[in-house]
């Protein structure tokens, strides 16, 4: 059995020193692998710059900057039996990244950078996706948390979409825990309690995998 797993953020470069990123720290997906490479399953996982040691050595861990580097590399995997898109992937990115600093002019009060969408991963997946594959997607809300998480399970044509809320102490964004609710395309809902993001992301694949 295959997985694929998407972890982390994305850096999209402005100029050669500045970047568009986010505060994921890749943790939630890093579990995932690891939950998934000790049951068994060949695992590739595709991360974002993170400070995280794979967490088995069996794990085939490829390293990327950009939403368009991480695209390419799913590309590349796309024979897998289920996949776990948790990486943060930036939405946009500068239209064109200069080649030398970007140097500010005496005088000038504000610089305006023109940003253009980024390729869907996720989407891209469930557009592509043979009926015997499991497509999981991620999805972190602060308002209308559940409408928005099952919107984008159609919309994304995943099989399942794991949402958390900012709102939830403890979960998000650099804790070591996470609360999540999964959910299924066939109806299925399942909350987790606030649990250790290790802990939690081998009962999401319990869940997932039976
Ligand atoms: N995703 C992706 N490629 C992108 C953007 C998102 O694969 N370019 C995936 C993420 O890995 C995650 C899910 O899509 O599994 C998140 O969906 P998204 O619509 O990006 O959620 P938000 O960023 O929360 O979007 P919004 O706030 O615009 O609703």
């Amino acid at each position: 059995m295959k997985a694929l797993i998407t972890a982390g953020p994305t850096h999209e470069p402005i100029d050669p020193v500045r970047f568009i990123g986010n505060r994921s720290s890749g943790k939630m997906g890093f579990a995932i692998a690891k939950a998934l490479a000790k049951k068994g399953i060949q695992v590739t996982l595709i991360a974002g710059p993170v400070q995280l040691e794979t967490p088995l050595e069996n794990i085939h861990r490829i390293d990327v900057e950009t939403a368009r580097e991480m695209f390419e590399a799913c590309k590349k995997h796309l024979d897998y039996d289920v996949a776990f898109m948790s990486a943060a992937v930036a939405d946009f990115t500068p239209l064109s990244s200069a080649n030398q600093k970007i140097k500010k002019k005496e005088g000038q009060q504000g610089l305006t950078l023109e940003l253009t969408k980024t390729q869907d991963i996720l989407q891209y997946l469930g557009d592509h996706k043979k009926p015997e594959q499991v497509l999981v997607g991620f999805s972190l809300e602060t308002h209308d948390a559940e409408t928005n998480a099952l919107g984008k399970l159609a919309r994304k044509k995943a099989d399942y979409i794991v949402m958390n809320t900012l709102q939830d102490e403890g979960a998000g964004f650099g804790h070591d825990t996470n609360k999540v609710t999964l959910y299924g395309a066939t109806g299925y809902k399942k909350k987790f309690d606030l649990t250790a993001k290790e802990i939690l992301a081998e009962q999401l694949v319990d869940s997932i995998l039976g």
